[in-house]
């Protein structure tokens, strides 16, 4: 089992990932949820949070704000993608259960020291943003995290907000650049997984079929979110992005990937935020990251069914 930290920018897809966190209580213990400004400003990511844990009925879930803008640029969002509100979808109440008063950034900080070294997984799903930040204020916490697994960057899929860069990169790259010269253990989920793992119609008939609020709110959250990616990539369904992390953490034999160098190209406007991926290892650069490329589709979507199917 391990102990994580979420953090998020929800997002349909951080939506599901949350959802998949806090229904393998075997597998995860969420020791709380950080929100960032990413698909939308920080005020909507953490109401969003509170939404999506109000939802699972999981109302005791610690829920913090943290940094409402990137570290050196201006806050890009993506509403063209999950619409104004983030979770744009299903209908779902405001949520009444409490955003902590502490700062997400010291939420980080403060856990990774009162835990035992190696024993608490970050688990970054929008801009890196909050991470970079404690990183900065905190060095010492390099070497106390177990992994972060976070969903970003891109090889061989390149981008999805520029032709070059993936969304959560490009919002804050020198934040990835932290993170990622940090030394930590690090998992990506790139959207050369990510693309892989598509909401088809029977997979989102499969979420429905549940007969729960949570199965249906899945379905009409992937209904509202493939619009996108289905008109501009000619995709067959909404890509679960995030949900690749919090699956990795209960099945990582569903994926797969590569030990490599992985930079973030932070200078160049017309690169900004760039994942420099050193795939067939051109360059004498020392791995920094097990990079994945591949998903056993079926196998995640069985688990995150019969995963939801229990909230
Ligand atoms: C990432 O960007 C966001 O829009 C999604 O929530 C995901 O984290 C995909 O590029
Ligand atoms: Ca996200």
């Amino acid at each position: 089992q391990r102990k994580i930290i979420i953090d998020t920018d929800p997002g349909q897809d951080d939506a599901v990932a949350i959802l998949l966190a806090l229904a393998s209580p075997e597998d995860i213990e969420v020791l709380g949820i950080t929100c960032v400004a990413g698909n939308v400003p920080l005020e909507l990511t953490s109401k969003n949070a509170r939404i999506v844990c109000e939802l699972a009925g999981k109302t005791d879930v610690q829920i913090f704000a943290g940094c409402d803008r990137p570290l050196g640029r201006d806050l890009v969002t993506a509403e063209h993608v999950h619409g104004k509100t983030g979770l744009n979808g299903p209908v779902l109440p405001d949520p009444r259960m409490p955003l902590q008063e502490t700062h997400a950034v010291d939420f980080i900080v403060e856990t990774l020291r009162a835990e035992p070294p190696g024993t608490v997984t970050l688990c970054p799903l929008g801009p890196l943003t909050n991470i970079a930040t404690a990183l900065q204020r905190a060095p010492d916490i390099a070497d106390r995290i177990q992994e972060i697994v976070l969903m970003g960057g891109a090889y061989f899929e390149v981008g999805n907000i520029t032709p070059t860069a993936e969304f959560n990169i490009y919002v804050d790259p020198q934040a990835a650049e932290i993170t990622f010269k940090s030394g930590a253990p690090i998992v990506v989920m790139s959207l050369d997984v990510t693309h892989k793992a598509l909401v088809t119609p029977d997979r989102n008939t499969a979420f429905r079929n549940l007969g729960t609020p949570v199965g249906k709110a899945v379905a009409e959250m992937t209904d509202f979110f493939e619009r996108f990616d289905k008109e501009k990539y000619g995709s067959d369904g909404a890509p679960l992005h995030d949900p690749c992390v919090t699956a990795y953490l209960i099945r990582p034999e569903l994926f797969g990937g590569r030990r490599i160098n992985v930079e973030i190209e932070t200078q160049s406007e017309l690169t900004m935020g760039m994942t420099v991926a050193d795939w067939w290892g051109v360059t004498d650069r020392p791995a920094n990251a097990l990079f994945m490329r591949d998903i056993d589709a079926d196998g995640f979507f069985s688990l995150l069914t019969e995963r939801l199917a229990r909230l």
